[in-house]
This record gives structure tokens, sequence and C-alpha cells, in this order.
């Protein structure tokens, strides 16, 4: 249609929320359907954040705040940064949006001219690619390989960057892989940066707090300090504290880059939600001992997820450090025949015949960039998941 943008047409609406909408239908019109798309935790918003945004209505804590956040905000993320990431950034370079994705599109919108390129790892979190078109720039993807378990390496990451090279977007533990960069895996990649002085790195520290075993997390500005005047540290409240609906996004960056997405947030969105940046406040000041209990629930399931598609004839699924996230391989499904006679070309085939045959939803690889494989979200009961990995083991033998 004339009517609507160019830029518009270079973007494809998300595919996981489709996946998650499919199963949505076919469960109303009465199919047993067990949905392994969504990429939020289960678990509710802890009483203590709750009840600080009640108080925070009680107290008439409704009107504008400026743009960026409120003061005890930025200083609770300085804080947190500090306490957690051994970051020192002063409020003045610290941003508040509305989610973590708000951060991103900000970040991109402020920076990207044509031309500019934005490396991005594949698999990948499946907004990236798309906001950086929104935003004039080129996606430059990368793919890793189940091999290196899902990470980039340095000398694809040196043969990727260009002249034209802005940013590198950085996610660990990944979203769809779950994968999650040791310090020297990412000391590795920050050490070809540093040879590359007019490259920004954007660092998703979304599942920061979702890690398991002995696995911690790091993040570039802290393995490498000499980055920290080109990273755009993000991070949120929504996975670690079960607050997806609550969008409070925030990042730790340059003052330069901070103002200029304080400049376009204050002519687009204005300033997130008041109530629930008090809840953010909350959040993270307030006890954090309930991350370490959910993430013990969290390594449970991936522990029985893992292994119950390892089962599953024809699957391969390496285990992740991190997220509520594993990235099977359905290779060696690929070319064969299910029971109704559909023979699997792509995991996109794999997926539909899967939730057709089965009623299991899970997102194709391909939505991600990396195929054949397929992303199974554990952030539900162990129970729904337990039948829905026996469902694939099923499914799986059914093929020929
Ligand atoms: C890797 C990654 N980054 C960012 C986001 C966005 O987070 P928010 O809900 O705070 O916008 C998500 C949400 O799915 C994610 O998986």
């Amino acid at each position: 249609m004339g009517f609507l943008s160019d830029s518009l047409a270079r973007v494809k609406p998300s595919p996981t929320i489709a996946v998650t909408q499919k199963a949505r239908d076919l469960a109303a019109a009465g199919h047993d359907v067990i949905g392994l798309g969504a990429g939020e935790p289960d678990f509710d918003t802890p009483d203590n954040i709750k009840q600080a945004a009640i108080k925070a209505i009680e107290r008439g804590e409704t009107k504008y705040t400026a743009v960026d956040g409120i003061p005890e905000l930025k200083q609770a993320i300085c804080d947190k940064f500090k306490r957690e990431n051994d970051l020192t950034y002063q409020p003045s370079q610290v941003l508040v949006a509305p989610g973590g994705k708000a951060v991103i599109y900000n970040a991109l919108m402020a920076t990207l001219n044509p031309g500019d390129e934005v490396i991005i790892p594949a698999p990948y979190w499946v907004s990236y690619p798309d906001m950086a078109l929104l935003a004039g720039g080129t996606p430059k993807i990368v793919p890793t390989t189940l091999e290196d378990r899902f990470k980039l390496t340095p000398q694809a990451l040196e043969a990727a960057i260009t002249p034209s090279t802005k940013w590198l977007i950085f996610n660990s533990p990944s979203n769809p892989t779950g994968a999650g960069y040791t310090y020297d895996e990412l000391k590795a990649l920050t050490d070809v940066l540093l040879r590359h002085s007019h490259v920004w790195v954007l660092t998703d520290d979304m599942y920061e707090h979702l890690a398991y075993d002995d696995f911690r997390f790091v993040t570039p500005a802290q393995v490498e300090p000499q980055l920290h005047e080109r990273t755009l540290t993000m991070n949120g409240v929504s996975k670690a504290y079960a607050m997806t609906g609550w969008r409070i996004g925030y990042c730790g960056g340059p003052e330069e880059l901070i103002g200029a997405m304080r400049k376009l947030q204050s002519q687009s969105t204005s300033n997130p939600a008041s109530i629930s940046q008090w809840a953010a406040v909350e959040a993270l000041n307030g006890p954090q001992d309930f991350i370490a209990e959910r993430a013990q629930v969290f390594k449970e399931r991936r522990d029985l997820v893992v292994s119950m598609l390892n089962q599953a004839p024809d699957l391969d699924c390496p285990t992740p450090e991190g997220a509520f996230y594993v990235y099977p391989s359905c290779a060696g499904c690929m070319n064969k025949t299910t029971p109704k006679g559909k023979t699997l070309h792509s995991d996109e085939d794999f997926v539909t015949a899967l939730l057709e045959d089965e009623g299991v939803a899970v997102v194709h690889g391909e939505a991600f960039g990396l195929s054949p494989f397929f992303r199974i979200s554990y952030a539900t009961s162990t129970e729904a998941l337990k039948e829905a990995c026996q469902r694939i083991q099923r499914f799986c033998a059914s093929l020929s």
C-alpha cells in the first residue's frame, strides 16, 4: 500500500509472536497444545516489587517523570552496575527506557546512517536485524556453528569488520541458544575490538541472572575497561525479576550517546511509566535471594529438557550456560517423512509438523538466522515440559 513507509517494508513481524499466536488459535479451537514459544518467565513478579508499585500510586507518583528516568532509579542502576559488574557509570551516563527493546531501538536509531553496518552473530534475537534495518543500517549476519556452541569466534569477528562497521551486537547468555561466553571467550573478542577503534559494542545483558552451574557472567566493558568509552551496556528487569509487562529497560554508556538517546526518547515515548520505575527501584535495591532460587528451578528444567531431547532419535541438543532456551539441531530429521506423508525439508517444516501432529509449539531456527534448528523456551512448568519432550520424542520416532 503506497500509504505506508518504505522503512516498514524492510521489516517483518516478529516470528516468535506469530508462533505463540498460532498455538493460541489451535488451543482456542479445542486442540491440546503445549506452547514452548514464549520468551518470558512463568514466575510472578515478587511481592515486595508489587508493593513498591502500589505505594508509588498511593503517594501520587503518577505524573510525567524526567524523560530518561527518575534520579532514584538512575542511582539504583549505577549501584547495580558497580556491585554486580564492576562498571562505573554516573547518572548522566544512564538512561531508562520502556523495556530493553526500546533501549536497543533508541541506540540504533540515534547512531545509524545509511551504509553503516551492524555485526550480528547468528542465531540472534529476532529483533536485532529488523531494528538495524528500520534505523537505516545494514545488518551483517555472522553465522556461528553447533561445534562452536553457537559462539562468535575472534576469527569470524575479525573477518566481519569493515570500515563501515558501527556496532557489534553482543548477547550473552543468548536468546535463542542460551550460550554464555566465558571470560576467556569474551576477552578474545574484546582483543579483536581493541584493534578496530571505530567499532562500538552494544551488549545485551538481559539474561545476566539466568546462568547455571559454575558459569560466571561477564560483560565486555568489564572484561576490557579500554572499551568502556565505546560500549553501551544494556540490561533490564524483565527477565531477572519476572517483570516483562512492566516495561523497564536501562543502559549505561558514554554521555554523548546517552544524551542522543534521551533526545530521541523525548520525541517518541517520553519517560517509561512512573509506577514501573518505582517498582524497578525496589527490584534493584531490594532483596536478591529469589534470583538464585528461581535460577535453580530453571537449571533443573534445562537439565530435564536437554536429557530428554538427546534421547529423541535424530536430535542433537547442546547444554547451554544460561537463559531459558535450548537450541537443538534437527538436521538428522531432514528429508524424513511424517506418518501423514509430509517430508521435512526445513526446520520450518519440522516445527509445523510437530505442532500439527503432536500439539507442541516451538520456533524454527530460520527465524533466528541459523538452520536447521529449533528453539524451545523452558520457562514453563516441569510437567508441561516432560509431556512436551515425550511428544517430541514420539514425533521424531515416527519419522521414516
Ligand atoms: C535478548 C533479549 N533482549 C532484549 C529483550 C527485550 O526485553 P524487554 O521485554 O525488556 O523489552 C528480550 C526479550 O525477549 C531478549 O530476549
